[in-house]
């Protein structure tokens, strides 16, 4: 039995993790797996009901399960508050520092049925397929001294980053460039940072353990452009917290939606998948939001978390198809055949139903 800690959060989080878990229920059911399910609360839900954004019980659920399928956090309350003491995004930087998630690794899928509303040109979204691995507990998120002078006239982050920091992430990134076609880029801003100089050095040194990856180097200004004029240039790309919450927030656009987009976050412990994809309240409840993030993080949970890649393949296969036949939500809706979108629900039910007519086909084998 596996235990999956399950952290819906705020916004249309409830919703997608809801089809994530159908979607975790088919695979199980195909092959015979026992998963069991436990809620917990993160976010503006969790500063509601408790006052903390990551409150203790949930911090427990998450060290004694398997892996984290977690939704969104975010609410407008909030984001017109900035002056607000709690925030619900301090739950989700908290759950990274104290589970130690020091790895974020967001893939970008494109799909040929869905060039046509990708803001980039058919020809340059082609063939697109790059993940990118983002350092998620360092750098200027978390870097003290942060604060405001005594005046309150000036205020001030810092970005840090140890070695240490910089190599366990960077090792995993070598492997997986290894693992695909041994091109891996390091974003910084060694022109000017003393932190982007340090990650330049030290990924440089390790370089030579990885003689059949090819390394290269690019400043982020020209990352930024790069991923819009030619994406395909990329294939494993290596930077720190900031740099890589912009960059993948620009990359997820290439494949059409926002709504597409899995992510895993690992590191010492145990792994925590969400969708890209924020709590976007303006949908909340009107059964609108694309469940495929979360349906392809609850896959990435599967490979990550559990070594299950076939399962996982399953799920990727189950929503390639559904995008295939036009049977999607309304962001993806000029590619439906009957002009007409589906709900969250019923583009969930489709995909666990695509997944569960496997079931034949394996006991066949
Ligand atoms: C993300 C989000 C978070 C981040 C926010 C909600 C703190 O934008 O996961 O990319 O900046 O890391
Ligand atoms: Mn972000």
């Amino acid at each position: 039995m596996k235990k999956i800690a399950v952290l819906p959060g705020d916004g249309i989080g409830p919703e997608v993790i809801k089809e994530a878990i159908k979607a975790l229920k088919a695979v199980a059911e195909v092959y015979g797996h026992e998963f069991s399910f436990e809620e917990g609360l993160i976010g503006a839900c969790a500063i509601d009901a408790s006052g903390d954004p990551f409150p203790s019980e949930t911090e427990k659920l998450c060290k004694s399960a398997d892996a984290i399928l977690f939704g969104a956090i975010g609410d407008p309350k909030y984001d017109n508050d900035p002056t607000a003491k709690v925030r619900p995004e301090q739950g989700l930087l908290k759950m990274r520092k104290e589970l130690g998630l020091f790895c974020n690794i967001r893939p970008l899928t494109t799909y040929e049925a869905l060039a046509e509303i990708s803001p980039l040109k058919n020809h340059i979204v082609k063939g697109v397929d790059f993940v990118v691995f983002r350092e998620l507990t360092g750098g200027i998120y978390f870097g003290e001294p942060r604060g405001r002078s005594s005046d309150g006239e000036t205020a001030f982050d810092t970005c840090v980053y140890s070695r240490y920091e910089i190599e366990r992430i960077a090792k995993l990134a070598f492997v997986a460039a290894g693992e695909r076609s041994g091109h891996l880029t390091l974003v910084d801003k060694a022109n000017v940072l003393a932190s982007s100089q340090l990650w330049r050095e030290t990924v440089t040194e390790m370089s030579s353990d990885y003689p059949e990856v090819e390394l290269d180097f690019m400043f982020v200004d020209n990352a930024a452009m790069k991923i819009i004029q030619n994406p395909s240039y990329f294939d494993v790309v290596l930077t720190e917290n900031m740099f890589g919450d912009i960059l993948t927030d620009e990359a997820s656009v290439i494949s059409g939606s926002l709504g597409l987009s899995p992510s895993a976050s690992i590191g010492s412990g145990i792994g925590l998948f969400e969708p890209i994809h924020g709590s976007y309240p303006q949908v909340t409840n009107q059964d609108r939001a694309n469940p495929v993030g979360s349906i392809l993080s609850a896959a990435m949970l599967l490979n990550y978390a559990f070594g299950m890649a076939e399962e996982a393949g399953l799920i990727e296969d189950a929503v390639a198809s559904s995008i295939e036949q036009g049977f999607c939500t309304e962001d993806l809706l000029p590619i439906d055949r009957n002009n007409e979108s589906h709900g969250t629900m019923a583009v969930g039910d489709f995909i666990a139903l695509l997944i569960g007519s496997k079931i034949e086909q394996i006991n066949n084998c």
